[in-house]
């Protein structure tokens, strides 16, 4: 099969999309051993030819050579574009200049970012949302908002007679295969996994959102923006989705509340620390506390445990002005989990100006952790016994918090 010929996904419904084998590092966040794919789709209907979504600019040659294979650019009735980051929107200029007729169906939230993507601001558009839909004779197109999937604007559609559903980036993977359905590539299963973990997982209660309205539909095909089209048993990838994004998925808590205590350290002063608000904390009831090193803890591991941790603490020392890089490395991982409301709280040794302790509260506060009103254990160098008395007291403080002890909560 030559590589530029459309290929039939549903009835009268074609790939457009095309084979990106060479990228190696997509959005700056991932990595993709087996290159992608933009997918964009055309469906012919008997009142006229819907696009579906576009491709990335530089690809657009192809895309329009295979739109060429199917119609003339004058029976394009729609455009429909489920989101507008520019691995999707990368042709709609040149297809609106080649398609004026064409009206070019968003969502409300894209509508501001139509003309800061496309640079143009006179495109005909139409916002739609769920429980709108287009009748097109043969087909129908019903549209969904599922928003945040992974842009404010992103939303998805359900053909109703094919039950075909195009699900924007959802249940997308970075895996080229020229062999395009999931029954006959190889197997993409990480990929996928690895797609949801940094690209959905920030925002996995707008996906279980987006799965309650998914569970309304017979589904036969996925028809996704990246990677496999997936028709066999399309169910099981929602499900995947649907386990991923429920709160205990993982979870080892028995109904406690998990306090996990990190540090670093260079003389062990910091860790003295740690392991004293540590057996504070569990002697609180309800409350399952840990300690990680820092210094030893791979990022995928700091994801995990972050996730499933109700509340963190983090111990730093002072070092050169600042906290050292895998202090920095542990909050940077917040960018792949959902920010909602994990309480935080950091302590430290340090030797004349201790300033770090400082930062990281001010770095979890602007990340959205609820950081308790209680003093900053900060230490000057050995923490004598007193001071490791005081920071049993915090350890249990701050987990009674946790428990949800009520206090005067001016959180940020
Ligand atoms: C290379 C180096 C740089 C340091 N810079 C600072 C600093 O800028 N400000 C400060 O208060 N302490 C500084 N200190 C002192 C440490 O914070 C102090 O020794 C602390 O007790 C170390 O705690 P730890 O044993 O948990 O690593 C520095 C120590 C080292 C070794
Ligand atoms: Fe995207
Ligand atoms: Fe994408």
């Amino acid at each position: 099969m030559k590589n530029n010929n459309p290929i039939e996904i549903a009835h009268n419904t074609y790939f457009i999309g095309v084979f990106d084998p060479d990228i190696r590092t997509f959005d700056i966040i991932m990595k993709t051993s087996n290159g992608s794919s933009y997918n964009a789709y055309l469906m012919k209907t008997s009142e006229g030819v819907v696009i579906v979504d576009t491709v990335k600019l530089e690809f657009q040659a192809e895309f329009f050579e295979k739109i060429e294979q199917l119609c003339s650019y004058d029976e394009i009735k729609y455009v429909i574009c489920h989101h507008l980051e520019p691995d999707h929107a990368g042709a709609i200029p040149e297809l609106i200049n080649r398609a004026p007729q064409a009206k070019v169906m968003i969502s409300p939230q894209a509508t501001g970012m139509l003309k800061a993507i496309t640079q143009k601001d006179n495109i005909d558009f139409e916002t739609v949302w769920t429980n709108k839909s287009l009748n097109m004779g043969d087909k129908t197109i019903k549209f969904l908002t599922t928003p945040y999937l992974h842009w404010p604007e992103t939303m998805s559609s359900y053909i109703e007679e094919d039950k075909l559903l195009f699900s924007g980036d959802v249940f997308g993977s970075h895996y080229y295969d020229k062999r395009l359905f999931d029954d006959l590539v190889g197997d993409f299963f990480y990929s996928f996994k690895y797609y949801y973990d940094h690209i959905m997982r920030p925002f996995k209660s707008y996906a279980l959102n987006a799965i309650k309205l998914y569970d309304k539909f017979e589904i036969n095909t996925i028809a996704t923006l990246h990677g496999p089209i997936l028709r066999d048993n399309p169910k099981k990838y929602i499900d995947y989705y649907r386990t991923w994004s429920q709160d205990d998925y993982k979870s080892i808590s028995h109904g406690k509340k998990i306090l996990s205590i990190f540090y670093l350290t260079s003389y062990k002063n910091t860790k003295d620390m740690a392991e004293s608000i540590f057996e504070g904390a569990e002697s609180v009831e309800g409350i399952i506390a840990n300690v990680y090193d820092l210094a030893s803890l791979e990022e995928q591991n700091m994801i995990n445990i972050l996730e499933e941790s109700d509340g963190i603490l983090i111990g730093t020392p002072t070092i050169n002005s600042d906290a050292p890089k895998p202090v920095w490395d542990l909050l940077s991982c917040m960018m792949f989990l959902e920010k909602r409301g994990k309480m935080g709280g950091a302590f430290g040794s340090y030797g004349w100006s201790g300033e770090a302790v400082d930062m990281i509260i001010h770095r979890l506060k602007s990340l959205n952790f609820r950081v308790p009103p209680m003093e900053n254990q900060k230490i000057k160098l050995i923490p004598t016994k007193k001071e490791l008395q005081n920071c049993y007291e915090y350890g249990v403080e701050f987990a009674e918090i946790l428990n949800g002890k009520m206090i005067e909560m001016t959180m940020n």
